[in-house]
């Protein structure tokens, strides 16, 4: 499995790159904004010498780039101008779409797998985001997209605001689902988010789709841990997930024992 950054944060994206066990960066609109708020301390800071140092740091490894478009035309030609602009310095950037562009009020089904569609024709690596469905990473895997994102996460999240139950972010999910008194909690049929990664890649494999799934929204290591065994290709993790994936107080206990006993 692939292991992705989720950030936009350029120092955490060098000190993720120099452990050597990163193969690619997810951006998204929300976490440019949180990264340029974190760097920018009142300086001025230009967007584009910053996707520039991004995708310098991670050559070699795919960094997705959303649109922030929502109609078709207008989705494809700003994610042509971003392919175009910026995948000349490490040749590595997939543009995200959202599976889905509509927004409250304004309905547009179609528009992003028709933009997905053109896109691909034109060679444009696309990563499908914003999948909280299987049927959902199945429609963008027909129109082309080469990854599709799963925001497992944020499922869970939502199953549990859905029924009133509390949690913090960082919350472990149980991958088989909740049960509240004889009720299994669940979103039309979905149980988590880790089943969500688990049926979308039963389905995938069963029709021998090339399309890679993309684990998102990762809270935790034990999640991280699930989407592997759920048949995930890739899972995007921010850093503070990544800490808590290599440690255990068993290890730093063993190690000070050892480094103690050194004789
Ligand atoms: O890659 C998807 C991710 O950025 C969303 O994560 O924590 O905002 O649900 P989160």
């Amino acid at each position: 499995m692939k292991l992705f950054l989720d950030s936009a944060n350029l120092k955490e994206i060098e000190e993720a790159y120099h452990t050597g066990i990163i193969n690619g960066v997810t951006t998204n609109p929300s976490l440019m904004k949180q990264a340029l708020a974190d760097k920018k301390k009142g300086k001025k800071i230009d967007l584009t010498d910053y996707i520039q140092e991004i995708l310098t740091i991670a050559k070699g490894t795919p960094v997705s780039l959303e649109v922030k478009e929502t109609e078709e035309k207008a989705m494809v030609e700003e994610a042509l101008s971003l392919f175009n602009q910026f995948n000349p310095i490490a040749n590595n950037v997939y543009i995200k779409i959202p599976v889905n562009s509509s927004l409250k009020g304004k309905t547009r089904p179609f528009d992003s797998l028709k933009a997905i569609k053109t896109l691909v024709q034109a060679n444009v690596p696309i990563n499908a985001t914003l999948i909280f469905t299987p049927e959902q990473a199945l429609m963008a895997a027909k129109a082309g997209a080469r990854i599709v994102s799963l925001f497992a996460g944020r499922l869970d999240d939502y199953i549990r605001i859905q029924h009133g139950i509390g949690f913090e972010k960082s919350d472990y999910f149980p991958a088989e689902g909740i049960k509240k008194g004889d009720l299994h909690v669940q979103d039309n049929g979905l149980v988590s988010g880790v089943d969500l990664v688990s049926k979308c890649s039963h389905i995938f494999r069963m029709y021998n789709i090339k399309c890679e799934i993309l684990a998102a929204s990762t809270r935790n290591s034990r999640q991280l841990r699930e989407f592997a065994l759920a048949g995930a290709h890739i899972a995007t993790v921010p850093l503070d997930v990544f800490k808590a994936a290599i440690s255990h107080p068993k290890t730093i206990e063993g190690l000070t024992t050892f480094l103690e006993d050194v004789p």
